[in-house]
């Protein structure tokens, strides 16, 4: 008989030696995390991502409530609501792409996204566009389509029954095969390989290159590399981007495909020709979901959040600077506020997570790797202290 603790399970954890008891958060408030025990820790790695603007913002609750109250869901197969409107045509304009389709998990935009792809080239004389090509090290989520895109071995060699092979894009000659359907890049930065830093020469080929390009801003979108969207440092024009994570300030579920006039164009017809796009989630355009963007959006602009960003971002270069000397750090990584700290010893990353929380700060390891994420609305002395308590521990 197995001995259940709890009736949760919980995502990549391994649920028999998990201690709830010491891993439980009952609040947020600002940057900190308070655990069942009462410890206020900080959520250095922004709850993976994606807490924009800290936890328990009174202006995206005030949304929240009161889009709630108004209209709280309705369905968008076939129909639509104005605040999807709204925030589909405020994301158009800020990443200049046309059309905003909308999902939930960052997982379900990359879905779209490759049945976009996929649909659009039936639909526009190249049936024999199916594959797809992505960066050395990927990874675009768990689902099966995503995950087939992804080269992170240790999440996917379990599951090869529902992959289709993707081709890793080691040369430009990769793009130009003509059976090659899109090229899907994470700009800048490849969070889940570890904050690893892509060289931006790399993205150069896809402006001249590949049929279509989709840019997965899951991660990076929303200001955390600097810019709103990474992309804009690269000089690229996506014919697909995917957002997620962050797009409500980073506390509900919701995820956009955003695509290029090119893209949509090519899914209109009369009803019998069924060209429309075959594919759905039930909480596409979530009211509740859209409302919170959409405070997001104006809390960037009321509360200077791409130059908080920055300033984050200063201070913590300053302190990577002292700590890429330390004899403990193989490498120090930094794209705006993503950072990524790897350590020498191996086996070594989750003992510092696990002496970091005791110190106040709480951070997910991957590998030796250990991130700095924060929310973009953190102070000085947060940032402070996340180094303070990473250079004590290595002490
Ligand atoms: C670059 C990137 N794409 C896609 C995803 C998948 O998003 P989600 O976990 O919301 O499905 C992630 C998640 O970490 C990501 O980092």
């Amino acid at each position: 008989m197995l001995q259940v603790r709890s009736r949760l399970w919980l995502p990549f954890t391994q649920m028999q030696s998990f201690d709830a008891a010491a891993r439980t958060f009952v609040r947020g408030e600002g940057s900190m995390l308070v655990d069942a025990r009462g410890n206020r820790v900080y959520d250095a790695v922004s709850s993976i991502w994606t807490i924009v603007h800290g936890h328990g913002h009174p202006a995206l609750v005030e949304a929240i409530a009161a889009q709630a109250a108004r209209l709280d869901h309705a369905t968008t197969l076939g129909a639509s609501n104005p605040v999807a409107e709204e925030l589909a045509a405020r994301l158009c304009e800020l990443t200049g792409t046309d059309y905003a389709f909308f999902g939930g998990d960052g997982a379900s935009a990359i879905e779209a996204a490759l049945k976009m792809a996929l649909q659009y080239w039936q639909q526009n004389g190249a049936p024999e566009r199916t594959r797809f090509v992505r960066l050395v090290d990927s990874y675009h989520g768990d689902t099966a389509g995503a995950m087939s895109l992804s080269d992170i071995a240790v999440f996917k060699s379990r599951f090869g029954a529902v992959q289709f092979e993707s081709i890793p894009f080691d040369d430009d000659e990769a793009l130009r095969a003509p059976d090659v359907a899109a090229v899907i890049v994470e700009p800048i930065v490849q969070a889940a390989a570890g904050i690893r830093i892509v060289p931006h020469e790399r993205y150069a080929a896809l402006r001249d290159c590949a049929p279509l390009v989709i840019v997965d801003e899951i991660a990076t979108g929303f200001g955390r590399t600097g810019t709103m969207f990474a992309f804009e440092q690269l000089a690229l024009r996506p014919d697909i981007v995917c957002v997620g994570k962050g797009i409500t300030g980073g506390i509900l579920a919701l995820s956009a495909t955003l695509a290029s006039e090119r893209i949509f164009a090519a899914f209109l017809g009369a009803p019998e020709e069924r060209k429309q796009f075959f594919h759905g989630h039930s909480f596409a355009g979530n009211p509740i979901a859209c409302a919170a963007a959409l405070a997001s959006l104006r809390l960037f602009e009321r509360e200077g959040t791409l130059a908080r960003a920055a300033a984050i971002a200063r201070r913590s270069a300053a302190r990577l600077e002292r700590l890429a000397r330390h004899p403990r750090v193989r490498e120090t990584r930094q794209a705006g506020t993503m950072i990524g700290i790897e350590l020498r010893e191996p086996g070594s990353g989750a003992a510092v997570a696990s002496a970091l929380y005791e110190r106040g700060v709480f951070t997910r390891p991957i590998g030796e790797t250990i991130q700095f994420v924060p929310p973009l609305s953190s102070s000085d002395a947060e940032v402070e202290s996340f180094f303070d308590a990473l250079e004590a521990v290595l002490a």
